[in-house]
C-alpha cells in the first residue's frame, strides 16, 4: 500500500494539529448553540471522528451516504444521494462534514437537499480543499488544508475503496490512476 504513494502530504501529527486548530474555531464560533452536524460518508469518517472529539460543544450527528464518482477519479457530474430521508433539521444549526472539495457537485446537491429541511443556518467543513475552477460554486467555511489539483488517498479518502486506512494523506501514483477499471 506505502509503495503505491508518490509523496505525504500530511502525516498523521500534521491532521492533527490542524484539527486541533479547526475545532477551536468551529468552538468559537458557535457559543452556547447547539450543533447538527452532518457528516457525508465514507471519506470524512476519519475526519470527523478525530474533529468532534475536539469539540466541546452540545451537537447532533447524523451521516448521509452519498455516491459521486463510482469508483473511477473523474467525477460523473451527478450525485446520488443513498438515504433518501433528509435528517430533522428544522431550524437547527447545521455543519455539513466532507473530506474533499473537488467539482464542489457533491456538496451543492447535500446543501440543497438539506435546505429543503429549513435550518436556521448551514456552514461546511472540509479537511481538503482541491485549488482549480470548479462545476459548482460552493464554499466552504472550514478548510483543513488547500492542496493543488491531484488525486489523494489516505485517512478516509479512497480509489476504488482503498487506502482509507493509511494514517496519512498523500498523492497516489499517476500510473495506478491510468489503469482500467477492475
Ligand atoms: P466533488 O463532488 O467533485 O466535490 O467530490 C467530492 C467527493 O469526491 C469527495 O467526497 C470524495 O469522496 C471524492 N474525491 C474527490 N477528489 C478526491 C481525491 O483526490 N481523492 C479521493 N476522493 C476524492
Ligand atoms: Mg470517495
Amino acid at each position: 500500500m506505502q509503495s503505491d504513494i508518490e509523496r505525504v502530504l500530511f502525516d498523521g501529527p500534521a491532521i492533527h494539529k490542524r484539527l486541533e486548530e479547526m475545532a477551536a474555531q468551529i468552538t468559537a464560533d458557535y457559543p452556547d448553540r447547539e450543533l447538527a452536524v452532518i457528516a457525508i460518508l465514507t471519506g470524512s469518517l476519519m475526519f470527523v471522528s478525530d474533529l468532534l472529539r475536539r469539540i466541546p460543544l452540545p451537537l447532533k450527528l447524523d451521516c448521509l451516504s452519498v455516491v459521486s464518482y463510482h469508483g473511477k477519479t473523474q467525477p460523473s457530474g451527478e450525485v446520488i444521494c443513498k438515504q433518501v430521508a433528509v435528517p430533522d433539521i428544522a431550524g437547527q444549526d447545521v455543519l455539513i462534514l466532507d473530506d474533499i472539495l473537488d467539482t464542489g457537485c457533491t456538496l451543492a446537491a447535500v446543501r440543497k437537499k438539506l435546505e429543503t429541511a429549513k435550518p436556521r443556518s448551514i456552514r461546511v467543513c472540509v479537511l481538503l480543499s482541491k485549488r482549480k475552477q470548479r462545476a459548482r460554486d460552493v464554499h466552504a467555511d472550514y478548510i483543513g488544508f488547500e492542496i493543488d489539483d491531484e488525486f489523494v488517498v489516505g485517512y478516509g479518502l479512497d480509489f476504488m475503496e482503498r487506502y482509507r486506512n493509511l494514517p496519512y494523506v498523500g498523492v497516489l501514483r499517476k500510473e495506478l490512476l491510468e489503469q482500467p477499471n477492475q
